[in-house]
């Protein structure tokens, strides 16, 4: 049986007093879950989570990182340095650094490649805009991308990555992707693991769903026989609506 993990993406947003206090919050509403609670935090709030959550069941995630470990990148943060001060998740290759960022499959690629070397566990993103998932090249986009974020990348490495299936459509817009169509692709994504990886091995993998993940959809969602949880954005802001999400099942 696959664990659940959700995990919170707060983005841009968060002082490190709102942070603390929302830790202080939600450690006690979450204590009891069986399931993996992650916090993605902006990194000037890194340090100060990671202090908090000592002695609690919440883990800290970045929400970016380079792939180089040092050098001339004004403005970088290495996965070296992340897991200097402690952190355990990243997340690589959100949709919205794809789209605004200039993040690519092959750069993606190198991050994983990168965040694995210094025992960062990745949380890696795909999903289709619109116009794809309207056009019918869901499937083909995803796989696309699975295919060449994965390259070079042994089973036993697998074991440590995450994946999030965020359709770009369902991104900050209150638009959730039906709990048939996320399974759906989702299956998808465990199908082509398969072939790269074994059946076995694609069984084994996490593979979240994101997109306007709520308290009031969490549940029918994580249910679902291939969805392992979330990649919550908007809701994982408030401490008491993301405890709702991580106990969708309490
Ligand atoms: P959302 O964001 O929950 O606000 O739609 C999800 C994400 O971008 O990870």
């Amino acid at each position: 049986m696959r664990r659940k993990v959700i995990a919170g993406n707060w983005k841009m947003n968060m002082l490190p007093n709102e942070a603390i206090n929302f830790i202080d919050e939600l450690a006690p509403i979450v204590k009891d879950t069986k399931h993996e609670v992650i916090l993605c935090v902006p990194y000037t709030d890194l340090f100060y989570a990671l202090l908090n959550v000592q002695e609690t069941n919440i883990k800290i995630g970045a929400q970016n990182m380079h792939w180089e470990e040092n050098g001339a990148y004004t403005g970088e943060v290495s996965g070296k340095m992340l897991k200097s001060i402690g952190v355990e998740y990243v997340i690589i290759g959100h949709s919205e650094r794809r789209q605004y960022f200039a993040e690519t499959d092959e750069t993606v690629n190198k991050k994983i490649k990168s965040a694995l070397a210094v025992e960062l566990k990745p949380i890696v993103c795909v999903g289709e805009t619109l116009e794809q998932r309207e056009s019918g090249v869901t499937e083909q986009i995803i796989t696309e991308q699975i295919e060449k974020a994965f390259e070079g990348i042994s089973a036993t490495e697998l074991e440590k990555i995450i994946i999030a299936y965020e359709p770009i459509w369902a991104i900050g817009t209150g638009k959730t992707a039906t709990k048939e169509d996320a399974n759906t692709t989702i299956m998808q994504i465990r199908k082509k693991l398969a072939e790269m990886y074994g059946q076995n091995e694609a069984n084994g993998v996490i593979i979240q769903y994101g997109g306007s993940v709520k308290s009031s959809n969490a549940k029918e969602l994580f249910e679902m026989s291939d969805i392992d949880g979330g990649l919550v954005g908007g809701a994982s802001l408030k401490a008491e609506e993301f405890s709702k999400i991580v106990n969708f099942d309490i």
